[in-house]
C-alpha cells in the first residue's frame, strides 16, 4: 500500500493507493471523523451493483443512496434529492458521508458534504482510474449547469481518500481509456514517463503530482490552474456532448483537448512541430484519439467558442493553459480567430 499525504495544514489528509485499500475505510472513519455515529454512503447504481460493493464498510451503521450512473446525475436536482435523503436518514453534522464511485460521485457527494449542515465530513473510495488519479484528490467539488461544466461548486477537502486498484477489475474498457486520458496530462506536468510505470505506482505518482500542486495552491490562485491542461476545450466538448444527448467521457475529451492545446500553442508561436508531435504521441500511446468521437464530429465551432468563453479560468476573455518556452502557463486574451483556427487544424469541426 502506498500512502501519499496531501499537506493542507489543518485540512491535511492521506490518500492510500493499492490493492485492497478500501478495506481501510472503517479505520479511516474511526480515526479521522471521531464522534461520527452514522454514515451515509453515496454511490451510483452501477457501482452499487458491482460484486465488491457489499464489502464496503464504514464501520458505523449506514444507509446507501445510489444516484443514476454517469455525468447526467451531476446536477443541482441530484444535490437537492441527496440532501433531502440525508435529512430523512437523520444524518447529523458530526456524522460522515462516504462517496464510493467515480468522479461524478465524488464531485456530487463532496459538494453535498460542503453544504449539508453548512459542512459535514466526507471520505472517498475512488473506484475509477480517472477518479483515483485526479477527481478524488484536492477538494474541488461541484455539479454542472446546462450553461457549462462544474460551474457550481465548493472547495471542500475530504478526511481521507482510498484508491483501491483491485476495484478497477470491473471497470469497462472505455472507462479505463478515459482514465488514461486524464493521466496523459501528467506527462506534461512533471512525469514524462508516467505511461511506463506499473498500475499502483502510476496511480500513486499522479496522486503525488496532484497533491503537490494542491498543497501549494489549494484555491487555484496560481499553479493549480495548470492541472486544467487540455481542459478548456475538453469541458466545452463535454458540455456540447451533454446538450446533444451524447456520452463523451471526461478523459476522452481531455485527450482531444491536449492535442488541441498544442495546436493552439503552435499557432501562437509558443512551441514548434516537435512538441505538437509529442502531444499526439502521448495521447496515442495512452490509447486515445485526437479526433472527435462519433456524434460530435461536425459540431458547430461557434458553440464550442461560447462554452470556452464561459470557462472558469476566463476572466471575460479566452484563457488557456498552454505549453511554451518556459513550460506550461496560463495564457489570457487569446484571440478568437486563433481559437477557431486551431479547431480547424483539429478537423471534424464545422466551419460556420
Ligand atoms: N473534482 C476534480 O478535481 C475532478 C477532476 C477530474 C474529473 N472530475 C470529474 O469527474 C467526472 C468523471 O469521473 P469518472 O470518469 O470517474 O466518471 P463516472 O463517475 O461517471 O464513472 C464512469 C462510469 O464507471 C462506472 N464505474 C465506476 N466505478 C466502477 C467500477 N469499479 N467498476 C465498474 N464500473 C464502475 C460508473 O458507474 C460510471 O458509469 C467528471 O464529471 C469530471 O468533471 C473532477
Ligand atoms: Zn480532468
Amino acid at each position: 500500500m502506498i500512502t501519499v499525504p496531501v499537506a493542507l495544514g489543518e485540512r491535511s489528509y492521506d490518500v492510500t493507493v493499492g490493492d485492497g485499500a478500501s478495506s481501510q475505510l472503517a479505520a479511516l472513519v474511526a480515526t479521522r471523523v471521531r464522534g461520527a455515529r452514522r454514515a451515509v454512503v453515496v454511490t451510483d447504481e452501477t457501482v452499487a451493483a458491482a460484486p465488491w460493493f457489499a464489502g464496503i464498510d464504514p464501520g458505523l451503521p449506514f444507509e446507501v443512496h445510489a444516484v443514476r450512473a454517469g455525468e447526467r446525475a451531476k446536477t443541482v436536482d441530484t444535490v437537492e434529492a441527496l440532501c433531502r435523503e440525508l435529512a430523512r436518514a437523520g444524518l447529523a453534522r458530526t456524522d460522515v458521508i462516504v462517496a464510493v464511485g467515480g468522479g461524478v460521485v465524488t464531485d456530487l457527494a463532496g459538494f453535498v458534504a460542503s453544504i449539508y449542515h453548512r459542512g459535514t465530513a466526507y471520505c472517498s473510495v475512488a473506484t475509477t482510474l480517472l477518479c483515483q488519479v485526479d477527481a478524488a484528490i484536492g477538494g474541488k467539488t461541484g455539479v454542472n449547469l446546462p450553461e457549462g461544466k462544474n460551474l457550481l461548486g465548493a472547495f471542500w477537502q475530504p478526511a481521507g481518500v482510498l484508491c483501491d486498484t483491485a476495484l478497477l477489475a470491473t471497470l469497462p474498457a472505455r472507462e479505463w481509456a478515459s482514465g488514461r486520458g486524464e493521466m496523459a496530462k501528467y506527462a506534461f506536468l512533471g512525469e514524462p514517463g508516467i505511461g511506463e510505470l506499473a498500475l499502483d505506482a502510476q496511480v500513486a505518482r499522479c496522486v503525488e503530482l496532484k497533491a503537490a500542486t494542491v498543497g501549494a495552491d489549494e484555491r487555484e490562485s496560481g499553479r493549480r490552474v495548470l492541472l486544467n491542461y487540455g481542459h478548456t476545450l475538453a469541458h466545452a466538448l463535454e458540455a456540447a456532448s451533454l446538450a446533444a444527448g451524447g456520452d463523451l467521457r471526461h478523459g476522452e475529451a481531455v485527450g482531444v483537448g491536449l492535442v488541441y492545446a498544442a495546436l493552439l500553442a503552435r499557432r501562437l508561436g509558443r512551441i514548434g512541430d516537435d512538441e505538437v508531435a509529442r502531444h499526439r504521441e502521448v495521447v496515442e500511446r495512452f490509447g486515445l484519439s485526437a479526433r472527435l468521437p462519433a456524434g460530435l464530429d461536425g459540431i458547430d465551432r461557434k458553440e464550442l467558442l461560447a462554452y470556452m468563453a464561459r470557462d472558469k479560468k476566463a476572466a471575460q476573455d479566452l484563457a488557456f493553459v498552454l505549453d511554451g518556452p518556459h513550460g506550461l502557463e496560463l495564457v489570457h486574451g487569446v484571440d478568437a480567430a486563433d481559437v477557431l483556427g486551431a479547431l480547424d487544424e483539429l478537423g471534424d469541426v464545422t466551419c460556420t
